[in-house]
């Protein structure tokens, strides 16, 4: 391009902005400059809050784009350095290089839309666009068009190949776009496979990523948080990435191919999915983030009175079980006896669907190799339209199955029966599933041609008023926005894999809502109540039971199944907060966690909040602000949590319940086991729990179990909540603390509060023995003060230590003394005394603190109990 038509082309740019007038700032819409000499024209727009941006840049004609971060005016950080973009064609030269710059334009768009159901509400779709036609300035000279967005919550940018003589069909053999990353992010990712997403997330540096699905998720060193995926894939092959030979950290789109190879076939005018990288400051922004719907098109379905997302229980879990058969014979699950016993109890308990899967004839052939299955013949003991009937008498949905086994063919030919047959019978739910080996012979589960089948099963569902929860599905990329029937789907290791394999790990439900979940709604399946539920111990769920009640919060669905065999919900309190957690939200607040280690989110329905609290195979303590709550109502929280007898492997089941009244300021414990979690249930009290309701100082659920036994202690001091930098950071224990004594408050030595008096929540009792514990602060760090609380008690065998000392190292292994303090006891001391050990030196770097404190062990002879075993008790280590 020459000086004059750039000229030319600012211009337009002005006029452009003139006419978008009120939303266009100038400052912020960079134009295109030229650099002398190395031939590079770049354009620039930066999201409406000016943190991110994305560029184009053509580069010895050759398209690329870069995005960038803004820390604050002047400084910015590379987060996409130049990165490729283009296709090469089977029988067509490559659209690489070559390009010159006909035009562009800019505009900013600011709308807002409301959800059907969603996990909030309201969105407002905000951002700047750029708009790049490129033409080649070679032979053909044909076009392509480049789209850039740049939001708030990150960029996206989509090519599209306008109607030409010169391409009109085409194949796509590779998309070339490039994601360039600037620095070895640490990463969390799925291998790829086309056929399932049904993987482990890995988490490892960006340098040793070879090939995967996206969502990927990446955090970098300076801070930010991002997710690499696609919004609006429509006709055209799922994207997986790949690292190229040669390259450390850059990533290229590798797309799904045909059986013939070919990835993408299609005709001009055309347009591509959206590429998206959801950027944020914290984990939880992705979590917030809307770029994906927003990026999709508005609903197509005008009447949606039909669209009511649901829980729902099932013929489902006996199968993997394997209690019961889908196929017909002695083990049938689908009778119609049984599935009425399901719709009455779904009925009595606050549930409005039951699924019922083994229904139809042609189970017999699923694990052949070649599935045929008929969706329209019911077996002889199951009446479907009885039972749709009864159904709707009691107001419960019958959710219908099909499961194709992969055979696509037979599946499409019955399509327009099936669902017709549904919708006569008023069923207005369909679970799907592609669980075999693919059929055309050689075809993908995320390529083209099923992409393409995915889509016309969702707009015949839609037809025929038909909601859909896909297993086996395509990724999700926001399509839900313009066809809301679209409403869960799998595309995860969800809870059946505990049903037959190892399982899926602790780790893995705290990893999903940071990655798989950005993508949309995740049908996991929870709430296995009978979490050890095989004789033979081979089988299990890694969670405990107030776990799987936090992922109704967390891991979100619109369509949320109570997964267990409805005979082990039979008198269990803690069903109750199934019956009561919605499906839809007005507003989601990510309140804390990291990628893989724990998640807190609070959801809200009109005036009630739900909170759910989950960790890996580390058991922690968290303190949870309220602050989310309004000021002017006082609340009951209902409080569902790993109890003190909760053992991940022992007892996992064992589960607090109790009833709290809390306010706006209140904070919140959450006292979770390895594995464990902790689900809150908020509304707004009544006249009558006002009265007999207890307020929360702060809760766990050890207080309520042993309050009565130590009541006699009373209150002291001030509840206070601290920061430091021991807070939430790893701690091993040397020295094995009383469980008994200690009510479970495992990390109670680094647990943020201090002047709690009730040493049954967040003190820690060592029987006879010394306290011996190491914290790691995570990395190297500044430290000048080492703070540790002790309880005396004559009535509870409880004294203060007789010395404590305090270590540093650098290593873990060689530890250097900073201080200590020695203590004798004697007979005047009053009850329930609290005495603070310290040390404070001089500042010190060191990634280990340690402390010792020395028990005597046997109690001394004024003692009202001489020489029995002595307790010490801990509370707070603080390090500043
Ligand atoms: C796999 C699905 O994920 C599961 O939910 C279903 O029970 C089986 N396929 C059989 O359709
Ligand atoms: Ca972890």
């Amino acid at each position: 391009m020459n000086k004059i038509s750039l000229q030319c082309l600012s211009i337009l740019v002005v006029l452009m902005m003139l006419s978008f007038g009120a939303n266009s700032t100038e400052d912020n819409i960079t134009e295109g400059n030229s650099t002398e000499g190395n031939n590079t024209e770049s354009l620039l727009i930066k999201s409406p809050n000016n943190d991110v941006s994305i560029e184009f840049i053509l580069i010895n004609g050759a398209p690329h784009y870069r995005v960038f971060t803004y820390s604050n005016e002047t400084k910015s950080d590379e987060i996409i350095s130049a990165s490729k973009l283009g296709f090469r064609f089977k029988d067509q030269q490559p659209l690489l290089t070559n390009f010159k710059l006909v035009s562009s334009s800019k505009q900013q768009i600011e709308k807002h839309w409301q959800k059907l159901w969603g996990q909030s509400k309201n969105v407002k779709n905000h951002y700047r666009e750029l708009t790049v036609q490129l033409q080649e300035s070679t032979s053909l000279h044909r076009e392509l068009t480049l789209v850039f967005r740049a939001y708030n919550d990150g960029v996206a940018f989509r090519y599209l190949l306008p109607e030409q003589s010169a391409l009109g069909k085409f194949a796509i053999t590779s998309e070339e776009t490039e994601f360039a990353f600037t620095n070895n992010h640490s990463s969390w990712w799925i291998p790829a496979d086309y056929d399932s997403y049904e993987a482990t997330y890995q988490n490892s540096l960006l340098s040793e990523v070879t090939a995967i699905n996206t969502p990927v998720t990446m955090k970098t060193s300076n801070g930010y948080y991002l997710s690499i995926h696609e919004a609006a894939l429509t006709d055209y092959a799922g994207m997986t990435l790949v690292k190229k030979p040669q390259q450390n950290l850059t990533l290229t789109s590798d797309l799904v191919p045909w059986p013939d190879g070919i990835k993408v076939k299609g005709v001009t005018p055309f347009k591509t999915p959206w590429r998206t990288i959801q950027i944020g400051k914290t984990a939880g922004d992705l979590i917030e983030s809307n770029l994906i719907e927003n990026l999709n098109e508005a609903s197509v379905i005008a009447d949606t009175s039909w669209i009511k997302p649901m829980k729902y229980i099932g013929i489902w879990w006996g199968m993997h079980m394997r209690e019961y058969t889908w196929e017909a014979g002695s083990k049938h699950g689908a009778t119609t006896k049984n599935t009425k016993a399901y719709i009455d109890f779904a009925k009595d308990h606050n549930i409005t669907g039951v699924l019922v899967e083994g229904w139809n004839k042609g189970w017999e052939t699923w694990h052949t190799g070649l599935s045929v299955q008929d969706f329209t013949q019911a077996y002889d003991d199951f009446d479907l339209a009885e039972i749709a009937a009864y159904g709707l008498k009691n107001n419960i949905a019958l959710i219908g199955h099909h499961e194709t086994g992969g055979n696509i063919p037979l599946y499409e030919q019955q399509l327009e029966q099936a669902m017709a047959l549904y919708k006569k019978v008023g069923v207005h739910a369909i679970k799907t599933g592609y669980a075999g080996k693919m059929l055309p012979e050689g075809t993908y589960h995320h390529g083209q041609y099923m992409v393409n089948h995915y889509r016309k099963v969702l707009e015949l569902a839609a037809k025929n008023k038909i909601m859909l929860n896909v297993h086996e599905p395509i990724k999700p990329t926001g399509i839900r926005r313009t066809y809301p029937n679209m409403m869960t789907r799998e595309g995860a290791r969800g809870m059946e894999w505990n049903g037959w394999s190892e399982g899926n790990s602790p780790e893995h439900t705290v990893v999903l809502p940071f990655t798989r979940l950005l993508a949309g709604p995740l049908d996991y399946t929870p709430g296995i109540f009978k979490l050890k539920f095989d004789p033979q111990e081979q089988y299990r769920v890694h969670t405990t039971l107030a776990k799987q009640l936090a992922m109704y919060v967390v891991l979100y669905s619109p369509m949320q199944m109570a997964a267990d065999m409805i005979e082990n919900y039979h008198n269990q309190p803690a069903f109750a907060f199934i019956g009561q957690v919605p499906v839809s939200w007005d507003e989601t607040r990510f309140i804390d966690g990291e990628i893989g280690d724990y998640i807190s989110i609070a959801r809200r329905s009109g005036k009630q909040w739900f909170i759910g609290n989950m960790t890996d195979e580390q058991p922690r303590s968290l303190s949870l602000a309220l602050d989310f709550l309004s000021a002017d109502i006082i609340y009951v929280a209902k409080i569902y949590a790993d109890s003190i007898d909760t053992e991940f492997n022992d007892n996992p089941s064992a589960i607090a319940i109790g009833e709290y009244l809390v306010k706006k300021g209140d904070s919140l414990a959450a006292i979770l086991a390895s594995g464990g979690g902790q689900a809150v249930h908020l509304y707004p009290a009544k006249e009558e729990q006002l009265k007999n309701l207890k307020a929360i100082k702060f809760y766990n659920a050890e207080v309520v179990k042993n309050s009565e036994v130590f009541a006699q202690g009373g209150q002291f001091g001030e509840i206070k909540q601290v920061s430091h930098l021991a807070v939430n950071k790893s701690i091993k224990l040397l020295s094995e603390y009383d469980q008994g004594y200690s009510g479970g408050a495992r990390n109670a030595l680094v647990d943020g509060f201090i002047g709690n008096s009730d040493y049954k929540s967040l003190w820690q009792g060592y029987r006879k023995k010394d306290l011996d514990v190491v914290i790691d602060l995570g990395k190297q760090t500044s430290v000048k003060t080492i703070e540790i609380g002790f309880l005396q008690s004559q009535l509870h065998s409880i004294l203060l230590p007789s010395k404590v000392e305090f270590e540093l190292s650098v290593d873990g292994k060689v530890f250097n003394a900073v201080g200590s303090m020695s203590y004798h006891t004697t007979k005047t001391v009053p009850d329930f005394q609290k005495k603070q050990f310290s040390s404070h030196f001089k500042e010190t770097t060191a990634r280990y603190v340690r402390v010792h404190a020395t028990n005597l062990s046997e109690l001394p002879g004024w003692h009202i109990r001489p020489k029995q075993e002595a307790f010490i008790f801990a509370d707070e280590i603080q390090v500043h």
